[in-house]
């Protein structure tokens, strides 16, 4: 899959670049990330990209033309990395808190396009022209405000790769995270089987798959439903986990 991310600070995706299961998808050929810089795409000696609002008010606002001409610049590279272009091909995203909230149904929806532009904002924000006139879609990680776009570009990335097919060492392990069938994850042990009093679940050392399979279901459903009854609240149960609910009502009420 192919990124490219419009960032006037390149230097900061060396985290995702190199390093973890990202790393490896990028040295492996998986994924290939290109970082343009709009001061690159900037005609004056100071290299400008931001410049006073109009209205007043604090802050800087990022000019249209670099953007503009950075914008072309990822779609000639994603084109030539052999990417159909377009919004439904290879999609312009910006990150901003005002768009749709990240969740791992979007996740899922972004990994299946050949490759994504992410536009990061610095200052007060972008040239609403801009947005206008370029951007396919504007994704938030969250009802909070960051210094800039770097940050939620990289965990967007990051949530992307990993749902990609051959990059997760175990292909297991993508699917039975938190949220990827609407549940809050199990509880996790490794050795040694006590630590501070407490046991590893008797269950987990049987060696009964069914057995571990359901207690790991009925761990996530308590989970959820103490945690994030929101969540609980729109959970669609599989034939086998309705069963499993029903077993669970059934041991409650005795
Ligand atoms: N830029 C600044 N804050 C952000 C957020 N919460 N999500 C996405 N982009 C942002």
């Amino acid at each position: 899959m192919y990124f490219a991310v419009i960032t006037i600070l390149p230097e900061m995706f060396d985290a995702i670049t190199n390093y973890g299961i990202t790393g490896r998808a990028v040295a492996q050929g998986q994924v290939t990330i290109d970082c343009i810089n709009p001061r690159d795409h900037t005609t004056d000696n100071y290299r400008r990209i931001d410049e006073r609002p109009y209205g007043g008010g604090p802050g800087m606002v990022m000019m249209v033309e670099p953007l503009v001409k950075a914008i072309e610049d990822a779609r000639s590279r994603a084109s030539a990395h052999g990417c159909r272009l377009g919004a439904q091909f290879c999609p312009v995203v910006y990150l901003s808190p005002q768009g749709e909230q990240l969740s791992e149904s979007v996740v899922l929806s972004f990994s299946d396009y050949d490759g994504v532009i992410l536009l990061c904002g610095r200052y007060e924000g972008i040239d609403e022209r801009l947005l206008a006139n370029y951007v396919d879609a504007e994704v938030s990680i969250g009802d909070y405000v960051l210094t800039g776009g770097e940050l939620p570009a990289m965990v967007m990335m990051d949530s992307i790769i990993r749902r990609l097919p051959n990059v997760m060492g175990d292909a297991l392990s993508a699917e039975q995270d938190s949220f990827v069938d609407g549940l809050l994850d199990c509880p996790h042990y490794t050795k040694p089987t006590l630590f501070a009093g407490m046991a590893v679940p008797e269950v987990l050392l049987s060696g009964h798959h069914a057995n571990i399979e359901k207690w790991r279901f009925v761990q996530k459903v308590k989970r959820t439903q103490q945690r994030r009854p929101d969540l609980w609240q729109r959970f669609e149960p599989t034939a086998q986990q309705q069963k499993w609910l029903q077993q669970m009502q059934k041991s409650a009420t005795k």
